[in-house]
């Protein structure tokens, strides 16, 4: 695994990510942007044992807060929620926004996509879809959802700021981004970056307020609002980050 403090750190990620960087940051995929493969496979191991573990028709939270609350959704919206996991978000979502919206989510490990159907399945939810797929390429056109969700999802890419980059493609102008993640304070030191098992627990890879927002400007997105509501770590707290697309 590349040493992820100086390899895959949000700041070596916010400049080795763009696309003139690219080349001669991750050229030989050891680091940078070359290593989001090998971070995406200990993050899929972690939630794909979370997900077999889980008691069918429990619907499984692995979330840091609550986005729903913040989201505002109505009658006939369409939500997406970013790494779904078991679908709780979704299904609060799908109730939200009625028989004439729809709730997808996304989310790329198999078992968490089979519990989610399960969980919709046992509910009686029908305005919902489980997508297979990567929040940094996400299979869905330019333009097509209202509401941008997710739980405790962004901070595992090792590719941030594309992930908003694909949130604000698929928004349709005037859509909302409402979403709970764990934002790191500017000290988080060297041995917690560092640590994978940090990272698939969502604390590593976070975003210090200042390059989440930035990442979000960056992005297209404006209206940014970042809230801290509770600490999840010595060097970390979970937030509710909002921001809209202009019209
Ligand atoms: C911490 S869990 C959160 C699940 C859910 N949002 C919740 O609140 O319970 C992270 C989820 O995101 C998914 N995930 C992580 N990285 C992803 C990526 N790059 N693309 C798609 N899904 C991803 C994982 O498979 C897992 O289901």
């Amino acid at each position: 695994m590349a040493d992820l403090t100086t390899c895959c750190g949000p700041e070596t990620q916010a400049t080795c990510c763009a696309p003139a960087e690219k080349e001669a940051c991750c050229g030989d995929g050891s680091c940078g942007c070359g290593a989001s493969a090998d971070v995406r496979e200990q993050v899929r191991d972690r939630y794909a044992a979370a997900a077999r573990t889980a008691q069918p028709g429990h619907v499984l939270s692995l979330g840091c807060g609550v986005p729903t609350a913040v989201a505002d959704l109505h009658e006939g919206e369409t939500v997406l929620d970013l790494g779904a996991g078991g679908g709780a978000d979704v299904l609060i979502s799908a109730g939200r926004v009625g028989p004439t919206g729809r709730a997808i989510g996304l989310d790329m490990t198999d078992e968490m996509l089979e519990l989610a159907r399960a969980n919709a399945a046992a509910a009686s939810v029908k305005n919902v879809e489980f997508v297979k797929g990567y929040i940094e390429d996400i299979p869905l056109p330019d333009g097509s959802v209202d509401v941008v969700i997710s739980n405790c999802v962004i901070n595992l890419s090792a590719d941030k700021p594309k992930v908003l980059r694909e949130a604000a493609r698929v928004l349709r102008p005037g859509g909302r981004l409402a979403v709970s993640d764990v934002i790191a304070d500017p000290d988080m030191d060297a041995a917690t970056r560092a640590n994978m098992a940090q990272w698939t627990g969502c604390i590593a890879g976070a975003l210090t307020r200042g390059e989440f927002e930035a990442a979000l400007t960056a992005a297209g997105l404006g209206e940014i609002e970042i809230t801290e509501t509770h600490r999840v770590h010595a060097h970390a707290g979970s937030a509710i980050i909002r921001a809209r697309k202009p019209v």
